[in-house]
């Protein structure tokens, strides 16, 4: 059995496979709120002792033996690692492995500790001659090591880690079809912030943290409300967007004074930057598709304002669609289930 773990700052999600001739076949699937339940979420009250009780509690809850598992994936957040695609000199391996240690320190949050780095040679740079294109991804010492150390408390073997941004693309890679041109646009809004990941066949690889998750979306109903937490996040699931956002026909009914930006908002402005930003740097702008992931992906009318905004399609990824083995499974949310099934499958690439 192969399992992929997504240690999330709310919820934890766990996806088991096995491999099969053609593929995978799914055996599992379920998750665990970290902190307590029917409680304000307080992302600064979860502690490493939260992660290593929701990660034997859902083991336990799907049955799941450790034993069974010959082999784990789990990842790093891209907020803790990052994942580059640079442009560099030719040079020799050794000096190389420097200039990317060097090149890994200016984009990670350093600690004191010291850069760990892996990194592949994709290929020689198209536009300059002696120039080559690398995928790097690195995080501190630090930050591996305390990851290792909550897995082995949660009575694991660590297994292959990844970085967050890299499984979700994987997952996205295994699951659909790209057309030789064009770029997909992956998003995956979480509990306290999203991944954005940019993707198409030989183009620039790009991924970023934007700051804002369903907390957020939670948090402004409560303020804008004047309830509980557990009362605006009823609300947030049922209603969505239209929870802060009236359409125009009931525009005295607006929650939002004209001027106020949703959290809606900023976060499709966040993403509209990257995307111009991506555009500036790379030349390329032919942007197929946003694909939603991550459990706030399914806030209702979320998907159809980022496309009626952005003016690009908007869908969320459904990863259990057709999968071998997912009819079986009963989940509510299997948008957020995307990082964990891209764990396994590359725990199924080892
Ligand atoms: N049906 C739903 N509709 C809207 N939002 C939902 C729904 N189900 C879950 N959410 C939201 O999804 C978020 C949790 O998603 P997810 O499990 O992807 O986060 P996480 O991985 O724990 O967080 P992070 O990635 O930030 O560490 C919460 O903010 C929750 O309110
Ligand atoms: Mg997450």
């Amino acid at each position: 059995m192969l399992v992929g773990l997504d240690i999330g700052r709310q919820y934890i999600k766990i996806v088991a496979m096995n491999k099969t001739k053609d593929g995978y076949k799914l055996l599992d699937a379920g998750q665990r709120l970290v902190p307590e339940p029917n409680q304000a979420f307080d992302p600064d009250k979860i502690d490493t002792h939260h992660w290593v009780m929701a990660i034997k509690e859902l083991l336990k809850q799907q049955n799941l033996n450790p034993k069974k598992i010959k082999l784990i994936a789990t990842g790093i957040s891209g907020a803790s690692a990052s994942v580059k695609q640079i442009t560099t000199m030719e040079m020799p391996a050794e000096e190389l492995e420097s200039a990317m240690t060097f090149e890994a320190r200016k984009h990670i949050p350093m600690d004191g500790t010291d850069a760990v780095i892996d990194y592949q040679i994709l290929g020689s740079n198209e536009k300059e001659v002696d120039k080559i294109d690398v995928s790097l991804v690195a995080c501190t010492k630090g930050v591996l090591t305390s990851h290792i150390d909550l897995l082995k408390e949660s009575g694991l073997k660590p297994g292959v880690i990844d970085a967050d941004p890299i499984a979700i693309t994987n997952s996205f890679t295994y699951l659909k079809d790209m057309p030789s041109e064009g770029l997909a646009v992956i998003l995956d809004i979480g509990a306290l912030s999203s991944s954005l990941i940019v993707w198409g066949n030989g183009q620039q690889y790009f991924t970023r943290d934007l700051p804002i998750g369903g907390h957020q979306f939670v948090k402004e109903i409560v303020d804008k409300k004047d309830i509980s937490y557990t009362e605006a996040q009823d609300i947030l699931f049922k209603e969505g967007v239209a929870s802060i956002i009236k359409n125009e026909a009931n525009e005295d009914k607006t929650t939002l004074g004209v001027a106020e930006r949703s959290v809606y908002d900023n976060l499709i402005e966040d993403l509209r930057r990257s995307l111009r930003f991506y555009a500036k740097q790379t030349g390329q702008s032919f942007f197929l598709k946003i694909l939603l992931t991550g459990g706030a992906a399914g806030t209702p009318g979320l998907a159809g304002l980022i496309s009626s905004k952005l003016n690009i399609d908007c869908d969320i990824l459904n990863p259990f669609d057709g999968f071998d083995g997912a009819d079986s499974l009963n989940q509510e949310t299997p948008s957020q289930y995307v990082l964990a099934m891209g764990l396994c499958i590359r725990a199924g690439m080892e």
